[in-house]
């Protein structure tokens, strides 16, 4: 896993690789958009308890949607995420 950041975005983008495949998680709370934290384990939000799992699914309510997710593409060096 990797935190990503970028200064066009409110909220960091959680790098996961699973097999030989990537996903970036938006870390923004679907429930009311407070900002989340990665842990070992998963991903909370500290605002009202909602948990998500490294696929973005809610595991936890409050929230009730998946988290956004970005679009990746591997090259040869690199791992480019599409932010639209
Ligand atoms: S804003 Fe994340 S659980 Fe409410």
């Amino acid at each position: 896993m990797l935190v990503v950041r970028s200064s066009s975005l409110e909220n960091d983008i959680l790098l996961v690789k699973n097999n030989d495949e990537f996903k970036a998680l938006y870390l923004k709370c679907t429930h009311e958009g407070v900002g989340l934290t990665a842990t070992d384990k998963n991903i909370v939000c500290s605002a009202h308890g909602s948990t998500f799992d490294f696929k973005g699914n809610v595991l936890k309510e409050p929230a009730l949607r998946p988290l956004q997710q970005f679009q990746t593409e591997v090259t040869d060096e690199n791992i480019i995420i599409h932010l639209i």
